[in-house]
């Protein structure tokens, strides 16, 4: 059974994978929550801290890792404090996890990204190119968030063409704990990401044999914005 490490495993995707691919692969679970009932390895631990990270990498022989590390929406340019707070979220966590593989011999990360790395090309859920937006369209963000997860899509790339290190990156749609009908927003009809599919394809990209791989993690919702014949594939 392979041992999958789940970065942010408290969170709202971080909870579903954990059920989900619990049965499949022996999960460990690592996030700045106190604690995580259920995660039964679970730590404590900063990802962005290269030294908080080294107890979990080496008292377990990890195949792969999830980094979901996340914090909540924040305006497209944000205020300095939080600019700092979303370089160490977004773009020092990859790196540290990733220097970390490369120390250990962890041969694959799944990486967290999202669809806001190309929503300059996106309106409402819905495409302005004529046609779906494809993971080879030149990505352009309105927000430092979409353009800091590209950028730890970069890292990814550099660790693999250096080190090897095999990269799946999801740029995954909209995931909510659940759709309140009251706080319900038009474009998720086209948007959206079921959990069956989720699970699905977080399992697909750590099985796949790859070099760097970018989909776009969506349902096959009716007039969705994004092309998923790269996620098809995996
Ligand atoms: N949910 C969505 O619709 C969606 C869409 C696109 C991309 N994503 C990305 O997927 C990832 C997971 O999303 P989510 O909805 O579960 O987010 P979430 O905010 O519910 O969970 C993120 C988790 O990461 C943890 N975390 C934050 N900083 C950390 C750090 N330095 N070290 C370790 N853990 C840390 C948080 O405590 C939290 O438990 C995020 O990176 C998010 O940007 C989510």
């Amino acid at each position: 059974m392979k041992t999958v490490l789940i970065v942010g495993c408290h969170g709202v995707i971080g909870r579903q994978l954990v059920g989900g691919l619990g049965l499949k692969y022996n999960i460990i679970g690592c996030d700045i929550a106190d604690a995580c009932e259920d995660v039964e390895q679970y730590y404590k631990c900063d990802a962005s801290d290269f030294d908080q990270l080294e107890p979990v990498f080496s008292k377990h022989k990890i195949d792969a890792v999830i980094n979901l590390s996340g914090i909540k929406e924040m305006p497209c340019i944000p205020t300095l404090d939080d600019y700092k707070v979303m370089v160490d979220t977004y773009l020092n966590s990859t790196f540290m996890l990733l220097m970390k593989m490369r120390d250990h011999n962890v041969k694959k990360m799944v990486l967290a990204s999202t669809n806001h790395v190309t929503d300059r090309y996106e309106e409402d859920g819905y495409s302005t190119l004529g046609r779906e937006i494809s993971p080879l369209d030149y990505p352009i963000s309105k927000s430092v968030y979409g353009t800091l997860k590209l950028a730890a899509e970069g890292l990814c790339r550099n660790f693999n063409i250096n080190y090897g290190i095999q990269t799946v990156a999801l740029r995954i749609g909209t995931y909510r704990e659940s759709y309140d009908p009251d706080d319900y927003q038009d474009r998720w009809d086209r948007t959206r990401l079921d959990t069956e599919d989720m699970l699905l394809y977080f399992e697909k990209a750590i099985e796949v044999e790859c070099e760097v791989e970018v989909c776009y993690l969506v349902s096959e919702n009716k007039d969705k914005p994004w092309d998923t014949s790269t996620l098809k594939k995996l």
